[in-house]
């Protein structure tokens, strides 16, 4: 009895449901305990196994260095391994990054890049800056306070009488811009939307901007319309606002560069990272920290205020180095750009099925969006649960992809987001692609039968 209770509160995220169990992983698949394999074209959940899975070389680093050590007193200690991971960190990051240093998950690390922010501005005397802006369906993390900053209307229901609401501004949502403007003017409305709340919130009293190169798994990888983040930029420096890019699932190679705000060449003030940075073989995240930003923390001899006990761990950082070797080893960020941008043009085919609405992405983050019809967009009902149908049926046919929902408006709108691992091959690619085709014409065929039964009730 026990045993059972035990194993039944164990699964996650939802204890009513029992899951498969997978058993092993190698490269793009992962093998369930009755051995059928599926493509994990999630990459774990989600866009975290970007180098593949079961990878012994690794089991092997962090059997070396916890044999040599585990954790450091680190109040009072560095070591080689720490020190120079967090060098190739910095070296990884854009021209004018200073200093980084790793945590454990993906919250921690944008917390903490906010965190630094506020005392960035209190160093320098600011100490009327605290707020911090984020966009609407975005998602940085499941503390109490990364939801309040972030703008998922979904995950912050439960929690809202604990929420200061934080301003937040339209995400650049280019597939649903208002018909009348085109994408330019669109962007210069989204400028001006950011502007206007800076002014009204008083520009004083913000600190940070927040934002993902590419929306990921909240709206199902929307890339940003062109110009929108130098403009963002640009206007972040205007009024002194720290501009903190959340490459949690976008760093790494994930969008086919090491960064996904590099593709807008874009520099921020702080980067926070995580998810395949280990490529899932150990939690570990990153904030990185340029030199405008740390000078004020040198200037006065004053230490961040944001350690945490697993910050800089050693074991972290081999793994880290040893995703770092793969990654420039195996030209896996190149192949995430060419694999990207073949399967880019492989998912259009879905454009077959009438319910197929939007397809986009950046590398190897794509999404595809699902609608009742192409030309009007509308939304299915949240009530028919049409991605997470989607999501379900794929994995019966081998395939993980990563189902969502809420890319309309925060509750309607469904979306499949797809990130498998960075080395995947084509014919893999085309494995995804065959499946999805599969899914989609079963999912149409249900709709269509659920809305003559529906017709047939009604007369
Ligand atoms: C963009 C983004 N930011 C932050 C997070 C939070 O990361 P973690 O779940 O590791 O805390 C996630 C996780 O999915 C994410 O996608």
């Amino acid at each position: 009895m026990i045993k059972s209770l035990i194993q039944s509160m164990a699964v996650c995220p939802d204890m009513n449901k029992v899951y498969p169990k997978i058993d092993y992983g190698k490269g793009v698949y992962v093998y369930d305990q009755n051995g059928k394999k599926y493509l994990d074209a999630s990459s774990g959940s989600s866009a975290v196994s970007n180098i593949g899975h079961g990878r012994t070389e690794i089991a092997d680093v962090i059997h070396q260095q916890v044999s040599k050590i585990s954790v450091l007193p680190t109040h009072a200690f560095n070591s080689d391994v720490v020190e120079s991971y967090l060098d190739r960190l910095v070296s990884f990051a854009p021209a004018g990054f200073s200093k980084a240093w790793t945590v454990m998950s993906g919250t921690e690390a944008v917390e903490s890049a906010v965190k630094l922010a506020l005392q960035f501005h209190q160093l320098r005397g600011d100490f009327n800056r605290y707020k911090v802006i984020s966009r609407w369906n975005t998602y940085h993390g499941n503390s109490v306070f990364m939801l309040d900053v972030g703008g998922m209307k979904i995950r912050r229901e439960l929690y809202k009488q604990w929420l200061n609401n934080f301003p937040h501004i339209s995400p650049a949502y280019n597939y649903r811009r208002p018909e009348e403007l085109n994408e330019d003017q669109f962007v210069q409305s989204l400028l001006a939307e950011f502007e206007t709340t800076i002014i009204e919130e008083g520009a004083e009293s913000i600190a940070a901007f927040v934002a993902e190169p590419v929306i990921a798994s909240a709206m199902g990888a929307v890339p940003p319309p062109a110009n929108y983040f130098a403009g963002i930029s640009r206007i972040c420096k205007k009024y002194g606002i720290l501009f903190i890019t959340d490459e949690i699932l976008t760093g790494f190679g994930r969008t086919g560069k090491n960064f996904g705000m590099d593709n807008y060449g874009v520099v921020p003030d702080i980067i926070a990272a995580g998810k395949g940075m280990s490529g899932g073989y150990f939690p570990l995240s990153a904030v990185i920290a340029s030199a405008y930003v740390t000078q004020p923390f040198i200037d006065t001899k004053t230490p961040f205020l944001g350690g945490y006990t697993f910050a800089c761990n050693p074991v972290g950082c081999a793994v880290g180095n040893k995703v770092m070797d793969i990654l420039e080893r195996e030209d896996v960020i190149g192949n995430a750009k060419r694999m990207g941008a073949l399967f880019l043009e492989k998912l259009k085919a879905l454009y077959e099925f009438e319910i197929v609405g939007d397809v986009r992405g950046e590398g190897l983050l794509c999404g595809v969006e699902i609608v009742q019809n192409q030309s009007t967009k509308e939304p299915f009902p949240v009530s028919m649960g049409i991605s997470k149908m989607l999501g379900e049926k794929a994995i019966q046919k081998g395939v993980v992809l990563y189902p969502g929902r809420g890319s309309v408006d925060g509750v309607l709108g469904d979306h499949i987001q797809i990130s498998p691992p960075l080395v995947i091959n084509e014919e893999q690619l085309d494995e995804i692609v065959d499946v999805l085709k599969e899914c989609l014409k079963e999912v149409m065929s249900e709709i269509k039968k659920t809305t003559l039964n529906y017709e047939s009730i009604e007369s």
